[in-house]
Formats: C-alpha cells, sequence, structure tokens
C-alpha cells in the first residue's frame, strides 16, 4: 500500500496538521512537477541539470560500470544526461527506476530508452523503501541516485528511515548520488515555490485527496502560501483555510474542521549547508567522495560510498541541515 490512509488520518489529526509530500505525485500533479521546472525561477532543476551534464563522465570514471538504481525517478530527463556520461565511459549494466507514480516510470523508460535502447530497464511502482527491497536482487556493482532535492522533502524521521534503507542496500564499493539543494538568501527560495506552477501543484494536493478518498475539499477555500523557514533551514508548502469548513473524506470514514486562517502543511523543501549535511549522512556510514556545485554554487550532488567507520545511526536530521 502506498498510499496509507493511517498515515494520512494521523497527519491530518496533528497540530499543526500536515499532508504527506508523496499526495503532490498524482498524475495531475507529477505534470505540473515538469511544468514547476520549466519555471524560470525554479532554479533547481537548471542548476542540477548543469551539474549532471558537466560531470556526468568523471562520475562513470569514478564508479566504474554500475547498475542504477534511482529513487523517484520522475521522468528521468536528467538521468539521460548521466546515462551519456557512462556510456561514453564505457557502458552500464541496467538501469532500474522506483517512483510511487506509474505514468512518471512510463516517461521514464521512453526517455531513457531514446537514449540507449538496449539497455535493460526495469520499472518498479512503489515506495523508496519498498521499491529498494525489489532492488535487492541485483547483483554487481551499483549507483543508486537521488535527484530533484528529493530528500529534501523528508521529515527527520523519514529520512532517517531512507539513509538507514539505503545503508543496508548498499554493500562496500556501491555509490549513492544524491541531489540536495543549498541554502540561500530568502529571496531567490520564495521566488522558486510562489510561481503559477508551485501554486497549482499545492492545489492539486487536495485535488488529489478529493479523488484518492472522496473528499470534499473546495479548492477555491485555499489559498496557496511558501515561505522560507530560517530557522529550521526549510522552506514550507501550506494551504491556509480561507472560510472555516468542515471537511470530510468519505473512503476513511474521517471527517475534520478547519478555523478561517488554519494552514495544513502540504510539503517543506531543506535547503542545507553541505558541509553540516555531509556530517549528518557520515552518521550513516556515508562518506563523500566527491561534490559538485553548480556555478552559482545554488544546488550541490554529492558522490558518496559507505565509510569504514560507523558512527551510529540517531541522528537528529533537522541539527544537521
Ligand atoms: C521532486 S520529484 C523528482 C523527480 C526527478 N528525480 C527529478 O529530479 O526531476 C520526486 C519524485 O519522487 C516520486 N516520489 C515522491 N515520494 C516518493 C516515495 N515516497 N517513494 C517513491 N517515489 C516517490 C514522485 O512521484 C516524483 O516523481
Amino acid at each position: 500500500m502506498i498510499f496509507r490512509a493511517d498515515l494520512l488520518i494521523a497527519s491530518l489529526s496533528e497540530s499543526p496538521r500536515t499532508i504527506s509530500s508523496m499526495y503532490y505525485y498524482d498524475d495531475t500533479g507529477s505534470a505540473l512537477y515538469e511544468r514547476l521546472c520549466m519555471e524560470p525561477s525554479y532554479y533547481l532543476f537548471r542548476d542540477e541539470r548543469e551539474i549532471i551534464a558537466e560531470n556526468a563522465k568523471s562520475i562513470a570514471s569514478i564508479t566504474g560500470k554500475v547498475s542504477l538504481i534511482e529513487l523517484g525517478s520522475g521522468n528521468a530527463e536528467k538521468t539521460t544526461l548521466l546515462i551519456n556520461g557512462y556510456i561514453e565511459a564505457g557502458g552500464l549494466n541496467s538501469y532500474a527506476a522506483i517512483d510511487i507514480n506509474r505514468s512518471m516510470l512510463e516517461k521514464a523508460a521512453e526517455n531513457i530508452l531514446s537514449v540507449t535502447p538496449n539497455l535493460e530497464f526495469t520499472g518498479i511502482v512503489g515506495t523508496y523503501a519498498t521499491g529498494l527491497e525489489k532492488a535487492a536482487t541485483l547483483v554487481g556493482a551499483k549507483l543508486l541516485i537521488s535527484l530533484g532535492s528529493s530528500v529534501g522533502n523528508m521529515y527527520d524521521d523519514e529520512l532517517h528511515s531512507l539513509l538507514g534503507s539505503v545503508r543496508s542496500f548498499m554493500a562496500s564499493g556501491d555509490y549513492f548520488l544524491l541531489g540536495i539543494d543549498l541554502d540561500k538568501e530568502s529571496n531567490i527560495l520564495e521566488a522558486a515555490y510562489n510561481n503559477q506552477s508551485a501554486i497549482l501543484a499545492n492545489l492539486c494536493v487536495l485535488q488529489h485527496l478529493n479523488w484518492r478518498f472522496k473528499g470534499n475539499f473546495s479548492l477555491f477555500q485555499f489559498r496557496h502560501v511558501a515561505f522560507h523557514n530560517k530557522k529550521l533551514y526549510r522552506m514550507e508548502g501550506h494551504l491556509e483555510a480561507m472560510q472555516a469548513q468542515s471537511i470530510n473524506l468519505e473512503k476513511l470514514n474521517f471527517s475534520f474542521s478547519l478555523k478561517k486562517g488554519e494552514m495544513i502543511r502540504t510539503e517543506i523543501m531543506r535547503k542545507v549547508n553541505l558541509h553540516a549535511f555531509h556530517a549528518m549522512l557520515f552518521k550513516y556510514s556515508l562518506r563523500p567522495v566527491q561534490h559538485w556545485t553548480d556555478r552559482n554554487q545554488r544546488y550541490a550532488i554529492s558522490l558518496l560510498q559507505l565509510s569504514e567507520k560507523t558512527t551510529g545511526s540517531d541522528c537528529e536530521a533537522s541539527r544537521c541541515s
């Protein structure tokens, strides 16, 4: 079960109410994410693409021939650039994409196979955790990848759980390529998450809940709010109720009331200090082999390997942002 009803009910019952960012990615939301990536103010996509385009071959030379496993592939557009680097450097064993959205996996297959028609492609519909369990049968050297600053959307417990799964999955000699957005001025961050595509994507989370759980959210009764929470090193996306209202999710047999002005938090986007982020990863036995930033130093990609020395997994990720 990808979209767990018990977790949604729990998160909508806490104060403040929250909705997992997974609900962004139904078909409409995924299309809006693709549109967001084209917004002039959404620098993340372009910066990450620039880093991959310039360094794909170097990454491939460091890791050697591997099987690639992507966590949250989306349409895998940037991954095709990485794969090009592997082709130039001598090849790739196979590519497996994990995503909760089946349509995105179909697009990923189309994009990847247009670059390398003979590459063995596996699409795994599932969460990061269930996907990694399925990919565990792969043999030989592996490169796990997570792009789009997807780990930035995770709360501490989710990040803790993902990094634990990644560490268990990796064998010595495997690599993990991780893209993450860096902390920066509020005006740049707030512009990236307050454009038309970001606003629509946020509101469409409610449409997703209406469809999946027979809900009665009226999108016109909510306002998109996104701001830089400097203290917690993150952007936050919220939906503010513009008037008092009662919400019913019929399939879940769950109702609740919202006061006028009440906010539901729909997403966090961590913005990290790279040095502190690497120190946090070290607690999960992951050490940076090399990292790259874009020319404006707004975004980073780190290539990680298991460290020999383990210092325990009890990291509070928020302290390390
Ligand atoms: C921020 S987008 C990044 C997409 C792509 N990697 C990129 O860089 O453009 C996150 C992707 O992860 C998927 N996703 C979100 N939460 C997930 C989860 N818990 N397990 C698996 N996939 C997830 C979404 O469907 C979406 O395609």
